[in-house]
Formats: C-alpha cells, structure tokens, sequence
C-alpha cells in the first residue's frame, strides 16, 4: 500500500516585511505542488529520497541529528510510526515542482505534503490535523514560523494572515494568473528581515508613514480582489514595490525584472523575502504569453501560475 499526497506552493500578494510590525498579508497558494509517496518498510530505517539527496536513519534517530533537509519530515514519520505504535520503517520519495529558497513556500508545502501522505497510511486525517503536524514538523527547522504559509498550502486559495496569528480565509473566485519569474538568487529570510529591523532602527518616522501606507493599500487592494479589478490590483502592487524598494529588499536584478514587465503586465513586485528569490508579475489570458516571453526574451527563468483552490491532497493505491 503506498499513500500518495501533495500540497502547493505559495506566494505573498501583499505586505511582506511589513506584516513583520503589525498589520495584514494576502497570500494565496498556486499550482506547483510537492507530492510525496510512503510506503511502510520490513526495515527499521525511515529512508527518504528526493531531488536533493537521499538519507537512511534509524527510526528512533534523535530529530536533532538528522540533517535541517531531511528534518521536518523524518519527524513526521516518527510521530506517526509512534502514534500508531507501527513495528514497521518508511520508504518516503518527495518530488517537487516548487523552485526552493526563493519564497515559493516549498519547505512549507513539503511538511503539509509529508504530514498527509505519511497520515495516510494508517488514518484518515482532516485537514486540519494535516495542518496541526505540519505545524509542529516546521517548528523543527524554523521556530519562529508563522504558520501562515502552511496554513495556506493545506486548504490552498487566498488568504489574509495577520500578525497576531489570526488567519482568514478569502473566498474571492481570482480572475487573473501570475508570471513567477526567479532570480535564481537564493535568500535568507531572516537576514533580510534583520536588514529591515535596522532600517526601521535607522528610519522610525519613515518606516511607521509606509506601515500605515501599506495597512491602507492591503485594505483597498482587499476591495479590489473582491471586484477582480485587474486594473487596480495592478497597481497597487507597483505600489507595494515602491515601499519594499525603500526599505531596501529590493535589488538591481529583481529591478531590471519587473522592468521588463512594466506596461505588460498589470502590476508586478517582488514576492517573499526579497533580495533575491521570485518575483510576481499580475496577469490574464490578454497579457499572459507576452508577459512571459518579454522575461524570457531576458533570459530570466518564469512560468506562469494559477491560483491553486484545492489544497493539500490525498490518495491510497494498493497493489493489485
Ligand atoms: O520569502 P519568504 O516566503 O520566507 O517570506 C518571508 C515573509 C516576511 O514577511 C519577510 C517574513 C515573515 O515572517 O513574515
């Protein structure tokens, strides 16, 4: 028997970074997806194999061991092994078509992909519970997540996070697609949300003037998503780049991007961390192809992605 599930990647819509002191983000979760397959084993070792290497450990390693990679989803295995008092060890493969390091949510969308597909050898799990280990498996890596993006991955769509942990899920029908293109420079989000500590440090009234530009810019943008009004949403995420610019998140490359963008596309800006990772271009079937071939003509790397509705999914083969 083999459990088969996969969770989507993820971009910021609006309000990176500033979402760090307060305020809303809009995130919504697009159709690149992780999808892992496990399998219980006669051994005792949980063995995982994916595009970035392959491990084998003793089910009872010590999660602290095991390389930051492999981590959160030897933990899941273990705490789903545990819970269900199986004798058995796990054959896990993870696929992936989410770009990793640049913002896209992979790492979020692999504890969710992990959390169902391992679940569901010997459960049936809500999506809520998926959500739960998934939660506790990123805690592994990185302690401070919000949660924000595996919360998204699970149930897929819109969102709007806010700071103090409160997640409301948007049920706009979005009329438009998105042209991630990738800079190929891999972030750090905690350096860069550390570089913008200090540039609110250095610059309080400025920074407090763009928190407050950008609280009111979430809130009509919020207006605009309900209308699908391409036209503004556009706009506002010009606008949006402006204020990430000041605070010093952008960059040359990032820049020349959403240049070669500009007047095609509805709006672009930058998405996640910054200072490398993905930029996001707004489009429709009107603009999509020359959107893409304007980046491609630049040699920058992109592909155009839909608003993913379903969210993490499961399913059990048996072998006949
Ligand atoms: O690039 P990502 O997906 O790690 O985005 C980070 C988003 C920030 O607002 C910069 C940090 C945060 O914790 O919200």
């Amino acid at each position: 028997m083999k459990s088969i599930a996969s969770a989507p990647g993820k971009v910021i819509l609006f309000g990176e970074h500033f979402i760090v002191y307060g305020g809303k983000a809009i995130l919504c979760s697009i159709n690149k997806r992780i999808t892992i397959e496990s399998q219980l084993s006669n051994s005792d070792k949980i063995k995982i194999t994916s595009g970035l290497g392959t491990i084998s450990v003793p089910k009872n390693e010590s999660i602290q061991n095991i390389d930051p990679v492999f981590r959160p989803v030897v933990y899941v295995a273990q705490k789903i092994l545990q819970k269900f008092k199986s004798d058995s060890g796990l054959a896990i493969s993870i696929k992936s078509e989410i770009p990793a390091g640049v913002g896209l949510g992979s790492s979020s969308a692999c504890c969710v992909a992990a959390a169902s597909s391992v679940s569901g050898l010997f459960a049936n799990y809500s999506k809520e519970e998926v959500l739960q280990l998934a939660l506790e498996a990123e805690k592994t890596i990185f302690e401070n997540a919000s949660g924000a993006d595996s919360t998204v991955c699970t149930y897929g769509g819109m969102l709007e996070y806010h700071r103090d942990g409160k997640i409301k899920k948007l049920d706009f029908v979005p009329k438009f697609q998105l042209v991630v293109a990738d800079s190929k420079i891999m972030h750090s989000t905690s350096k860069v949300v550390s570089k913008v500590k200090k540039f609110k440090d250095d610059n309080p009234q400025i920074f407090s003037e763009l928190c407050d530009k950008e609280g009111r810019l979430i809130e009509e943008t919020l207006e605009a998503l309900k209308e699908n009004d391409l036209n503004v949403i556009g706009a506002k995420m010009n606008q949006n780049q402006t204020y990430l610019g000041k605070i010093g998140v952008s960059n040359d490359l990032l820049g020349a991007m959403l240049g070669a963008v500009n007047g095609v596309a509805y709006g672009a800006k930058l998405t996640g961390a910054g200072d490398g990772g993905c930029i996001i271009a707004l489009v429709d079937d009107a603009n999509l192809e020359r959107t893409v071939g304007v980046l491609r003509s630049k040699n920058y790397e992109c592909f155009a992605a839909q608003i993913d509705t379903i969210g993490v999914e499961q399913k059990t083969e048996y072998k006949s």
